[in-house]
């Protein structure tokens, strides 16, 4: 192993510990610990998580590893540190929450701090950067602990962000993990495909949570690695918020039992803004949904669609279904015409 990995990997430990006693014991981080509190995140949680806090005391780390003689260079190549045009070093990371992000073995690798109170001129969460130990497309937030849970599930939940992690967690659904902010990665989907062969897309319930959602359901349609479920949450809250007002009871249940499929999922997508009684969105409508039921490749499934879509939209179900072997039918002919022209121009091998 690379030594210089060894060493980032005891700094990042002994932060994260330093960050909870300071959270957990100090009177600097009474305010953080009311806060974390007040976000049901009790000692229990704060300690399996490891959440700490980074008070705005001037370079506390800074101060801690150099009185441990810890090397400069590899103070500066940690990324728990910013650098002055002078060369010098400061924390950070200044008075916010801290997540520290593990890898697949449990070893902390990064952090994730949240602004105890957050303004518009400054990221609400601000991340490690990019250093040896932590590329942020490979990891999925909590994906250590979810581990067994997931192969013992059979199943994964994917939420947006840390507190909906733990808050599921201390709800009883142990097998969820973030992609921490909106944009899965194929090296995450790898990683969770090893696991389990059923992802539960759990994203917020606000605008960016459903196009995040919408694209998740893009990105798996080509490949077929997962069965996928949606589950959506009302009154754009986020997983967190809505164990908060629902329960605990109520959210285990959205996860185990009312679960969308991806078509549904878009099926409703597809409706967002539309209205139904309007000819024109209504035609648009019909027409969009239809062209997503193309790509659904179980006959029985499409049937359910078109008899669900023609209650919805107050057509004929003969209709719906002649529509779609139309085009069907075109798709099929465009297909073969696209493979036609790609067999006639694909270039005669020269002998050597
Ligand atoms: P959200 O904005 O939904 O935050 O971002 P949240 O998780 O609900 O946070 P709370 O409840 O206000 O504390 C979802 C996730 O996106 C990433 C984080 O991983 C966050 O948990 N994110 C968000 C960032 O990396 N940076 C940001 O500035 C905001
Ligand atoms: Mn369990
Ligand atoms: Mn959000
Ligand atoms: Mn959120
Ligand atoms: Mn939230």
């Amino acid at each position: 192993a690379d030594p210089i990995k060894t060493e980032l990997l005891q700094l990042y430990q002994a932060a994260a510990t330093l960050f909870q006693h300071v959270l957990l014991n100090t009177e600097a981080g009474e305010e953080a610990l009311a806060y974390a509190q007040q976000r049901q995140l009790d000692e229990t949680q704060l300690k399996t998580f490891q959440v700490g806090y980074a008070p705005d005391q001037d370079n506390l780390l800074l101060r801690f590893f150099q009185e441990k003689k810890v090397d400069f260079q590899l103070l500066r190549q940690s990324g728990l540190f910013s650098e002055r045009e002078d060369g010098s070093l400061f924390d950070r990371f200044r008075d916010r929450l801290m997540f520290p992000i593990r890898d697949a073995r449990g070893q902390v690798i990064a952090f994730s701090g949240r602004l105890l109170h957050p303004i518009a001129q400054l990221p609400k969460y601000l991340n490690s950067p990019e250093t040896k130990l932590f590329n942020k497309r490979d990891v999925l937030f909590n994906l250590d602990l979810a581990r067994p849970e997931i192969r013992r599930h059979k199943q994964v939940v994917l939420f947006e962000g840390f507190m909906d992690v733990i808050a599921a967690y201390r709800a009883g659904i142990q097998y969820g993990v973030a992609s921490m902010g909106t944009s899965l990665t194929n090296e995450q989907l790898h990683q969770l495909q090893r696991l389990t062969g059923h992802l539960i897309v759990c994203y917020d319930g606000d605008l960016p949570g459903l196009t995040a959602t919408n694209r998740v359901i893009t990105l798996l349609r080509q490949d077929q690695r997962f069965q996928l479920s949606i589950v959506t949450l009302p009154e754009q809250l986020d997983p967190d918020e809505y164990i908060q007002k629902y329960q605990a009871e109520s959210f285990r249940k959205k996860i185990e039992e009312s679960q969308l499929t991806a078509t549904a999922f878009r099926l409703n997508y597809l409706r967002q803004g539309k209205k139904l009684d309007h000819e024109q969105d209504k035609i648009a409508y019909t027409e969009a949904a239809l062209q997503e039921l193309l790509t659904v490749h179980s006959t029985i499934e499409r049937d359910v669609y078109l008899h669900q879509l023609s209650q919805t939209l107050n057509l004929s179900y003969d209709v719906l279904v002649g529509q779609l072997q139309r085009l069907l039918a075109n798709a099929t002919r465009q297909r073969d015409q696209t493979l036609q022209t790609q067999l006639t121009t694909v270039p005669t091998v020269q002998q050597p």
